[in-house]
């Protein structure tokens, strides 16, 4: 898949995020290292510190579907979902906690994932490398001297 179709549909899956309190829509798809596709949404919650972001639930689809050491690229974009299709200029990049997660599957593999952030509308694509996302990042190595 293209960097352009991956980006696609993490758009097209913003369009199904559960938004009501941000009105903020969030779509991320994950590509494995075999060219498997799945998708997440941001699902928000009256509780409001209960939502999930697009990334994190991307990733449990994606832990299901190939396993977090296949992740290989990830697309995340974020807009305003409430017309027909994705809109909004500000380039969307991961949250915190979710550069944690990604950063979870990068070291599993060994593998150095890519984001590729995207405005709402499509047009404007920033990559990076999650290692730049979040340098000197906690993982499972971290644990070894735990008991
Ligand atoms: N959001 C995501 O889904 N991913 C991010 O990386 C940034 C933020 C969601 C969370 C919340 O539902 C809305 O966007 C506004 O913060």
């Amino acid at each position: 898949m293209t960097d352009e179709e991956l980006i696609a549909a993490a758009r097209e899956a913003a369009l199904s995020a559960y938004a009501p309190y941000s009105r903020f829509f969030v779509g991320c798809a994950i590509e494995s290292v075999d060219g498997q596709v799945v998708t997440g949404v941001n699902v928000e919650n009256a509780c409001y510190r209960l939502g999930v972001c697009a990334e994190q639930s991307a990733l449990s689809a994606a832990h299901l579907a190939f396993g977090l050491v296949n992740v290989a690229r990830i697309a995340v974009a974020g807009g305003d979902g409430s017309g027909g299709s994705l809109t909004g200029d500000i380039v969307c990049t991961p949250c915190g906690g979710c550069r944690q997660a990604i950063y979870e599957a990068s070291c599993l593999s060994g593998r150095d994932v890519q984001v590729i952030c995207s405005n709402g509308e499509g047009s404007t694509v920033v990559r990076h490398d999650i290692s730049t996302l979040i340098p000197h990042g906690f993982g499972p190595l971290n644990l070894k001297d735990a008991g």
